[in-house]
């Protein structure tokens, strides 16, 4: 049996802005299982970033409720939210969000900084160990600088899935990326969710992108307009099988 992982009911969110409120999530319900990749999809303005927000314990819905992992998110206090936060979920932005004068290892340590109960020695194993999912072990002492967009993203990858969270949360995770990388990064992201069965929720904007999820759902106007199963999901690793060689050498050969 499947378990549950997210479990949102009628949940609304409004933005009062002087004499005006915009409902940006408006009676959205639905449920994530263990195991599943969905990609939430819509126009810009359709509420995507403030589902993503709420689902990610960052924001809180004005109605509704959220359960993730089997607790009531609105119960908790800021301060129980933000440890909760760090334990059960990973993040990915559009930007990376990596401190730009810290090694790609220390970026990935970041999210165990603060847990007494985990030595440095075991930190650096566990930052190794989320750099070899991202087959970026090559290049733990690099800074952001020094690393290509597509290496800088799976650094970002490595630092959420340290935790080893139960839900993985990416917002426009290949947006700033051409296409071969972003390809790249959807075989890495099919990876984790294929072989290591970690649970994935990715916003993006692109359908060529949501083909590569099992689940997408559609929101406009704040609202669910689809939510459907992808019976036919694109492999990343065969589409950039079937694109054409560059010649030029990358910046990952740097
Ligand atoms: N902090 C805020 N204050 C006021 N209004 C907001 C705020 N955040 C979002 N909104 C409004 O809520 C609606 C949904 O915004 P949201 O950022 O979720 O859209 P999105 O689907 O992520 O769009 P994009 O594809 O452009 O990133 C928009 O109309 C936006 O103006
Ligand atoms: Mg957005």
């Amino acid at each position: 049996m499947s378990s549950v992982i997210v479990d949102i009911r009628n949940l609304e969110r409004e933005f009062k802005m002087g004499d005006e409120t915009v409902k940006a999530l408006n009676d959205v319900s639905f449920t994530i299982n263990a195991g599943e990749f969905i990609t939430i999809m819509g126009s810009s303005g359709s509420g995507k970033t403030t589902l993503l927000n709420i689902l990610g314990c960052l924001d809180k819905p004005t109605k509704g409720e959220y359960f993730l992992d089997g607790t009531n998110v609105s119960k908790l206090s800021k301060t129980e939210l933000a440890r909760f936060r760090n334990k059960k979920l990973g993040f990915v932005f559009q930007s990376y969000n990596l401190l730009p004068r810290t090694s790609a290892i220390e970026n990935v340590e970041l999210p165990l900084l603060y847990n007494p109960e985990i030595s440095a020695k075991q930190r650096k194993e566990k930052a190794m160990k989320a750099l070899e999912a991202v087959k970026l072990t090559h290049r733990t002492h690099y800074l952001p600088s020094q690393l290509s967009g597509g290496q800088q993203q799976r650094v970002a990858i490595a630092r959420a899935l340290i935790n080893d969270p139960v839900l993985i949360l990416a917002d426009e995770a290949t947006g700033n990326l051409d296409s071969r990388t972003s390809y790249e990064i959807m075989m890495l992201v099919q990876e984790l969710n294929d072989v290591q069965g970690k649970t994935i929720v990715f916003v993006t904007h692109e359908l060529d992108i949501a083909s590569f999820s099992k689940r997408t759902i559609t929101l406009k106007d704040g609202k669910i307009i689809k939510d459907n199963i992808n019976s036919n999901v694109r492999n990343a690793r065969k589409v950039l099988e079937g694109l054409p060689l560059i010649s030029e050498p990358s910046i990952a050969a740097k």
